[in-house]
């Protein structure tokens, strides 16, 4: 059987690129960015023009995380956690050879037929041409009309016409999953045909004044290693393949029940144990924000699916369960092995408070329903099914089971009205984040960024030196900083802290980016969370010589654009860390 991610990395390899590490799933120092959604997102900076330490082609097997797809898992092909392989050139080469080192691979090495093989490319818009280049390098080798589809800006251009930073149009490819016989015509509405893998030239770059030419033309490709490795060993299902099999036979024989049966809980099962392994295996415990509120929610969600079918997630399956992972990916990330305790006793910690929370809000359940039942009335209203939920965390779906267990009903619309006007305000805040990567760089949350960085350091002048950062949430609202100091601010203290960073702001300093060792950043004087989750390449942001801090950015190029900075909050959070939450305006 044909390692792909192996076979991928030699190939390029071979071809002169460097392998870099996969980034850490959690973006270091990057509060507008929950989780590592793409290859790409740790090389903006190079993509932009500044020079990779390891050259100009580089190749990796990335670990991603999308909450965007979470309602499709379940089905054959979507995943939460997933690997991207993805190869780059730092303004090296372009279309044609990208194209070739891509048909090359698939064909040659992979042994696809070209039958199954169809593209996309980008027909043009009122900014860019059709992409030619593309058409003619795909039709030289041997790709037919009948198999090319031109396609607008919404499917070949990424990562699309709004997000702050690098793009470019693509060319997508894709393969014929099925076993009917392959349309002469390719059709890419027809889901038989699979995308496998995405090659986009950036060679520009989007900010808040418009899309501008970048002075060097990049390439940047992701091929998914779910969905090839399962073509590969011809099954038209991802869960069959061997990334899954294993899992999913290990669900089979602790629940008793079988895949063909139950495939849509049994994959949600696997989904998120895994993702969740692996999110956790970089050290990360659930809580009720940020990624360890994603946290929660696989594990709880992952409890709730194994329940249909009557698997007990204890510590012998989750030990089980971890093993397999392990086995098969402490080779690419090591984390997973030194941290492996760890991760099972985070999941069990989850999977017990989450039984209480279950039973606590059964009790309740039971309760109404005795209430209910002495009125004569047979349906939970909406808003009780919302009590039960945010005030017990009792999950609707369960109570609509258990009301039918009990031949009552549950008004699971009338939840959703409670549910959407109670929490829009906060669900708009944490899905913009859900979404993760560079969708998530709205001008805004890149303002507030840099503000972030200006209020820690006056922070220090006004308070000391010991105070540190311990969080950090932004929206395209406000900013939200957490850090160490053991009591309330003064009015007096506050105010000078406001205006020190509008001080900063009017001063039109620039920001600038440079990449040194961790070593070489603490010497300078950077400040940043030191963690060990930095790699050994840090990313060093200065705001002119008022602040240098270590950091994923994204930032703006000059304070001058932030406006007006407010301190609209200071709170404690917990002993010794406060909170301030601040605002820009015009
Ligand atoms: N950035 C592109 C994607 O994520 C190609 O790697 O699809």
């Amino acid at each position: 059987m044909i390692d792909l991610k192996d076979t991928y990395l030699n190939y390029f390899k071979e071809r002169n690129h460097a392998i870099i590490k996969s980034a850490p799933l959690i973006p270091e120092n990057d509060p507008t960015c929950l989780f590592n959604t793409a290859g790409m997102q740790q090389l903006v900076p190079y993509l932009m023009g500044q020079a990779h330490p390891l050259g100009k082609r580089l190749c990796d097997v990335q670990k991603c995380f999308r909450l965007t797809d979470i309602d499709e898992v379940g089905d054959s092909v979507h995943h939460t956690f997933f690997e991207m392989l993805g190869n780059w050139s730092l303004g090296d080469y372009f279309k044609e050879e990208s194209i070739k080192y891509s048909f090359e691979f698939l064909t040659k090495y992979l042994n696809i037929p070209i039958e199954r093989l169809a593209v996309t490319i980008f027909r043009g818009n009122d900014m860019v041409k059709k992409d030619e280049v593309s058409e003619s390098v795909w039709k030289s080798l041997g790709i037919s009309e009948d198999r090319i589809a031109y396609l607008g800006e919404d499917d070949n251009w990424w990562p699309n016409m709004t997000s702050i930073g690098p793009a470019g149009s693509d060319t997508e490819i894709f393969y014929f999953n099925s076993d009917d016989e392959i349309p002469q015509k390719f059709d890419p509405e027809d889901d038989r045909w699979v995308e496998i893998w995405n090659n986009v030239f950036m060679e520009y770059y989007h900010s808040e004044k418009g899309f501008k030419k970048l002075e060097q033309k990049n390439v940047d490709t992701g091929m998914g290693v779910e969905r090839t490795t399962a073509i590969l060993e011809g099954v038209h299902d991802n869960y069959m393949s061997s990334i899954w099999i294993d899992l999913i036979k290990l669900i089979e024989e602790k629940s008793g029940k079988n895949y063909d049966e139950n495939k849509k809980d049994m994959r949600i099962v696997a989904d998120h144990m895994r993702a969740s392994i692996m999110i956790a295996s970089e050290n990360l415990v659930p809580s009720n924000t940020d990624q360890g509120y994603i946290l929660r929610r696989m594990i709880r969600r992952m409890v709730r699916f194994a329940r249909n079918i009557e698997l007990d997630i204890n510590e012998e399956f989750i030990t089980d369960f971890t093993n397999i992972i392990c086995s098969k990916y402490s080779k690419y990330y090591s984390e997973l092995e030194t941290n492996k305790n760890k991760i099972i006793n985070t999941i069990l910690d989850e999977t017990v408070k989450f039984s209480r929370t279950l039973e606590k809000g059964l009790k309740e359940f039971n309760k109404i329903c005795d209430i209910l039942t002495k009125q004569g009335i047979d349906n939970i209203n909406g808003k009780t099914v919302f009590r039960l939920y945010d005030t017990f965390g009792f999950p609707p779906e369960l109570t609509q089971e258990e009301a039918s267990n009990v031949g009552m009903s549950a008004d699971i619309d009338g939840f959703d009205k409670y549910f959407k006007e109670h929490q829009e305000k906060s669900r708009q805040g944490s899905m913009e984040k859900f979404k993760g990567g560079l969708q998530d760089h709205s001008i805004e949350n890149i303002k507030y960024h840099t503000a972030t960085h200006l209020l820690h350091q006056a922070l220090r002048d006004v308070l000391g030196n010991d105070v540190c950062q311990r969080g950090s949430n932004i929206n395209t609202q406000r900013l939200r900083f957490d850090f160490s100091f053991p009591r309330k601010l003064t009015d007096e203290e506050k105010q000078k802290v406001e205006d020190i960073v509008n001080q900063k702001i009017q001063e039109g300093l620039v920001v600038k980016q440079e990449e040194m060792s961790l070593e070489d950043a603490q010497n300078s004087g950077a400040i940043g969370l030191f963690t060990d989750r930095y790699g050994d390449r840090v990313k060093v942001y200065s705001i002119g010589d008022y602040s240098k801090e270590i950091c994923g950015g994204p930032h703006v190029e000059n304070t001058n654009c932030l406006g007006k900075f407010k301190i609209i909050k200071e709170e404690a959070v917990s002993s010794g860390v406060r909170r301030i939450k601040a605002t820009l305006s015009d």
